[in-house]
């Protein structure tokens, strides 16, 4: 089944998310394409900087490292594709505020090695997975041509991130352990996004 024509509940099923977007939120993201991509930006931008932050971090983990450098290129890109359409449409990428969403999720990962690692690939995973469902959705629903193909391309790496994630955490802990940690924090994540208010952000 084409990501595009995914239904949201079949999204939540294949990455695990607890609860699937709700349509308020495609509406308000949909109503706003402009904030939308300005936030979205801001994402791709941080999902560089924290790609970076990890092989910086975890240098002396050459399969960490390595995938971490691989995957800041593609978000940089990726970057790159949404500031163009910006332009496009007259506008430039903006500075950002903190991202509550992220920024909740972050704070569930524990300061002690190698748990910390653990975490942060675990949360990032879900980061993807969320994006990934919601780019799916936003393709899925938007009649501006554009946009269609952007979400729908972008939903496609992002499934692909996700599963990276997921795939170096199993390289560094127990699969018992990897499952037992992604469930908790699934279930941080469910609660994070009921928190927050349906707005055009990705993760608003
Ligand atoms: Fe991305
Ligand atoms: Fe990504």
């Amino acid at each position: 089944m084409s990501l595009r024509l995914m239904p949201r509940v079949d999204a939540c099923l294949l990455f695990g998310l607890r609860v699937p977007t709700r349509w308020e939120w495609v509406a308000a993201a949909l109503a706003d394409p402009v904030a939308t991509l300005v936030d979205h930006a801001h994402c791709e931008m941080k999902a560089a900087t924290t790609a970076l932050m990890m092989a910086a971090r975890y240098a002396h983990l050459p399969s960490i490292a390595d995938a971490m450098l691989a995957l800041a290129r593609q978000e940089i890109a990726h970057y790159e594709t949404v500031a163009a359409e910006l332009r496009r449409r007259g506008r430039h990428p903006e500075p950002h505020g903190a991202d509550r969403y992220a920024k909740a999720l972050r704070a569930n990962v524990r300061g002690v090695e190698p748990h910390r690692l653990l975490d942060l690939l675990l949360v990032c995973s879900i980061v993807e997975a969320r994006s990934c469902e919601r780019f799916g959705l936003l393709a899925e629903q938007t009649l501006d041509h554009a946009l269609k193909d952007i979400w729908s391309e972008f939903a496609t790496c992002e499934a692909g991130h996700h599963a990276l994630f997921v795939g170096l955490a199993e390289t560094i802990a127990m699969k018992a352990d990897v499952v037992a940690r992604l469930a908790a924090l699934l279930e941080v994540e469910a609660h994070v996004l009921g928190s927050l208010p349906c707005e055009a952000r990705i993760h608003g």
